[in-house]
């Protein structure tokens, strides 16, 4: 079956033309100001729209099971939410516990997706190494999974030590495999946990307080001093401050193999949102912590000069009720994350684009390009190009909408950017030619999407 996307504004991380686009079967197969509808072909118009690659999100959690309870998403709604949101292939963190064999969680989690409307793969957390860990990482990644992933926080549950993360990153080096990381200094965090507790600071406000930017920039420089020792390349999770960034941009000056992502959370939302009175902080509960308004301009001005290259969400979908309030007398036990799956790209189209942070050609590049670059996925995804993936969002930027957890597809009882404007909307998106939304709605087939087998780059 062919389909024509017609007069659109074709959006790519380097141009901005007006042309159509052919996809058939799943492949986009011409691109020109003016092709003819072969016989039976559905068509699209898209005059006075945007048609851009189908988004990536390189970072979600959609089942985690994090601090004595479990995310609330199903593949089903995660990719509803990815996909009503332009994001048409996403990259889940498989994260095992200490106790659990890599093999066996990597099973575990892709048993999961069987319903999964979007294109999907994993970033293989490692959070142990001893002598069994080398040969289940390498059948991993001989099966498809190029990138592992490390937490330098959570003491006592995923975070790993020295000697694992020496061994992690020198095992990655040998495979090219980028190591994408959580940077946070855990015994920092742990100290002023402790020390705010004891005097009496419960609330959610006292987050932030307890991971503030130096405590993150220490993880970091951590990170880059392993990467540095050991050649691996490594790629920052949810950098939120300008310390940090200072410590990857001296990093790269030496050489070492850095790259950056923040995440729309971090870009949009700040501290003052964790003070919100009756524990409706809690909300904005995630790690590293929403930070001061002031850090946002950083963040943009990373964007613009590609010292960032990603825009990701650590989508992390808890529940207000019974989950968020598992820490209604003691903020370290109130479990971390921020949903926004579903709101991506609609937020970094308004409050990127739209306040002149940045283009749309930036847009393009570190919400989709440049994740499919670093992940293994470029060409196939993160562009419109002859032969890849017809993976298409067209976007209307007429639209006019407020986000309401009403309305949203993710699983969760809350939306932290409640009655938040947005401009514009995914109109169509499509997932390797097969339309799943239109009109902003979900029309789909669940089980469409694939896992995504992504080879070593990193060498
Ligand atoms: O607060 C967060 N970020 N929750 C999800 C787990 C993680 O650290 O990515
Ligand atoms: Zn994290
Ligand atoms: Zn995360």
């Amino acid at each position: 079956m062919a389909l024509l996307i017609k007069n659109g504004r074709i959006v790519t991380a380097h141009d901005i033309f007006v042309g159509d686009i052919l996809c058939e079967g799943e492949v986009i197969t011409q691109i020109a100001p003016s092709v003819v509808a072969p016989e039976g072909a559905d068509v699209i118009d898209a005059a006075d729209k945007f048609v851009f690659p189908g988004f990536i999100d390189p970072h979600v959690h959609i089942t985690l099971p994090f601090m004595g309870t479990f995310a609330k998403d199903t593949y089903e709604s995660a990719s509803r939410a990815a996909l009503v949101g332009g994001t048409t292939s996403l990259i889940e963190m498989c994260c095992p516990s200490r106790e659990e064999q890599p093999l066996e969680a990597f099973e575990l989690w892709k048993s999961k997706t069987d319903q999964s409307a979007c294109d999907y793969s994993f970033h293989m957390g490692v959070t142990r190494f001893d002598e069994s860990t080398p040969d289940q990482l390498r059948e991993i990644v001989n099966q498809g999974i190029a990138s592992f992933k490390v937490f330098l926080a959570y003491k006592g549950a995923f975070g790993i030590s020295d000697q694992e993360l020496f061994d992690t990153l020198s095992l990655a080096k040998e495979l090219g495999v980028i190591v994408t990381a959580h940077c946070e200094n855990e015994t920092l965090v742990a100290a002023l946990q402790s020390r705010l507790l004891a005097a009496g600071k419960t609330g959610p406000e006292w987050h932030e307080p307890s991971r503030p930017p130096l405590v993150e920039a220490s993880g970091v420089h951590h990170l880059m001093t392993f990467a540095e020792v050991t050649g691996a390349h490594v790629y920052c999770v949810h950098t939120s401050c300008r310390e940090s960034l200072e410590v990857v941009q001296a990093a790269q000056l030496r050489g070492v193999n850095a790259w950056v992502e923040t995440v729309i959370p971090h870009l949009t939302l700040d501290k003052t949102h964790a003070e919100l009175p009756d524990f409706e902080g809690s909300k904005y509960v995630m790690s590293p912590p929403l930070r001061d308004k002031k850090q946002q301009a950083a963040l943009w001005a990373g964007l613009r000069s590609r010292l960032i290259s990603t825009v990701a969400t650590d989508h992390a979908p808890f529940d207000f009720a019974r989950q968020k309030e598992m820490g209604g007398d003691d903020f370290t036990k109130i479990p971390n994350g921020i949903p926004s799956i579903e709101e991506r790209v609609r937020l970094l189209y308004t409050y990127g684009v739209g306040r002149g942070h940045i283009d749309l050609p930036t847009l393009v590049d570190c919400a989709s390009t440049q994740a499919a670059k670093l992940f293994g996925l470029y060409p196939r995804k993160g562009t419109i190009g002859i032969g890849s993936d017809a993976d298409l969002v067209v976007y209307d930027p007429q639209y006019r909408g407020k986000i309401s957890s009403q309305s949203q597809e993710m699983a969760v009882d809350y939306s932290a950017f409640e009655g938040w404007e947005v401009e514009g909307r995914p109109t169509v998106v499509t997932v390797r030619g097969a339309v799943q939304v239109v009109d902003g709605q979900f029309v789909g087939t669940l089980g469409h999407g694939q896992l995504l087998t992504r080879m070593p780059t990193h060498f």
